[in-house]
């Protein structure tokens, strides 16, 4: 998707900083547009100032620094009744004194909506959740997965310009989870809602979102659709962070152009593509994917580099096999082959040669 400019932005984050205790910063410089009808994933480990974000886009928090726009308007100009968001938080919460279908009429009742509509689209919304019986229970009388799908439920059951989600759908079932990550993003998608969603979990993420913007230390670290962000990170944290990552530690010792020669620590030479290192000398972190790298000659690609590997485990996970390497000195380097009738199951103690392209192996910088 491109990159839009903040004028026809729908929610914009400009040069945003948040601080609790005016000396810590846990949002430093945050610079994020997005367009109407998007779906964008913040994904960052615990702390990283995900839902401070969220906070501050609903109005809940106020920025330090910066400002933060919606459809060009400052939130700090927008009347809360008038903001028109969706909210769905980390702890889910319900009103307790009200029954399940009482809760998700609220937001219809403050809107003015006649009974009839209110009654049809409570019934929709909970149906779409798959709590349709449950309408006359109170929220104290469900499971916490239970109530998480209802306060999804309310969220989305006035169809909400802008949706804001944290964590929906942690305390679910890996079934039920997989189910309403394809039902969230039907409907985000179909009602044309612009999707602020927030997780740990980078296949959520992946899955979900048109982008992501991974998030350390409150900053971006990188924003971008899941396929670029998973085959080109730009920097170690997203490369580690965004799916599993072989990693060979070295010395960079020469580059020319898109590409580059790294020394590994054990002293073999390889090359590979020059991501955020430029200095000779400087120490860096090669990263491939377990997919990317071939242990079986006939299926070796023209130009593959190699290296010598002696293999360390096979593990069995029924559609693919993963099995732990020791290459360079690195005694996690991990591939992944799919189970295929042909394919080979490599047995602990042997040594084998791998190889993978030089564009698949990325020079990082060594954090
Ligand atoms: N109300 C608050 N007062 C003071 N510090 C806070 C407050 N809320 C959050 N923080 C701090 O700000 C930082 C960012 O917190 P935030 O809740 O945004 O992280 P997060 O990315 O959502 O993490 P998680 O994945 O664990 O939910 C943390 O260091 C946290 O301790
Ligand atoms: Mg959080």
């Amino acid at each position: 998707m491109a990159e839009t400019s903040s004028g026809d932005a729908f929610v914009a984050f400009e040069r945003v900083q948040k601080s609790y205790d005016g000396e810590n910063l846990v949002v430093k410089d945050l610079n994020l547009t997005m367009p109407k009808g998007e779906f964008l994933t913040m994904l960052g480990p615990s702390g990283s100032g995900k839902t401070t974000c969220l906070m501050m886009l609903a109005g809940f928090e106020t920025a330090t620094h910066g400002e933060i726009k919606i459809d060009g308007v400052s939130i700090n100009n927008i009347p809360p009744h008038k903001r028109g968001i969706g909210m769905v938080f980390q702890n889910y919460a319900l009103f307790p004194h009200m029954t399940i279908a009482e809760n998700l009429a609220f937001p219809l009742e403050v809107r003015k909506m006649g009974k009839s509509d209110r009654e049809a689209k409570v019934k929709r919304a909970l149906e779409m959740v798959e709590m349709g019986a449950f309408g006359g229970r109170r929220p104290a009388q469900l499971s916490g997965g239970q109530q998480q799908r209802v306060a999804l439920a309310r969220a989305l059951v006035f169809e909400p310009e802008l949706v804001l989600m944290d964590e929906p759908l942690g305390a679910l079932d890996k079934q039920l989870r997989e189910k309403m990550q394809f039902e969230i993003t039907h409907l985000a998608h179909q009602l044309g809602i612009t999707t602020v969603y927030v997780t740990h979990d980078q296949t959520e993420a992946l899955t979900m979102s048109d982008r992501v913007a991974v998030f350390d230390d409150g900053r971006i670290q990188q924003l971008d659709p899941p396929d670029v962000l998973y085959e080109e990170p730009k920097n170690s944290f997203v490369a580690q962070f965004i799916g599993e990552n072989n990693t060979l530690e070295g010395v960079l010792t020469e580059i020319r152009g898109d590409t580059c020669v790294v020394k590994l620590d054990d002293g073999q030479m390889i090359d590979a593509v020059p991501i955020n290192v430029s200095k000779v000398g400087e120490k860096t972190r090669v990263s491939i994917r377990p997919e990317r790298v071939e242990f079986n000659k006939d299926r070796m690609s023209e130009g593959a580099h190699t290296l010598k590997a002696e293999v360390l485990e096979f593990i069995y996970m029924g559609d693919i096999f993963r099995t732990r390497l020791r290459v360079a000195g690195n005694d996690d380097f991990v591939i992944k082959t799919r189970n295929a009738p042909d394919q080979v199951r490599l047995t602990p103690g042997s040594q084998i040669e791998i190889g993978w392209l030089p564009q698949d192996c990325r020079a990082l910088d060594a954090v």
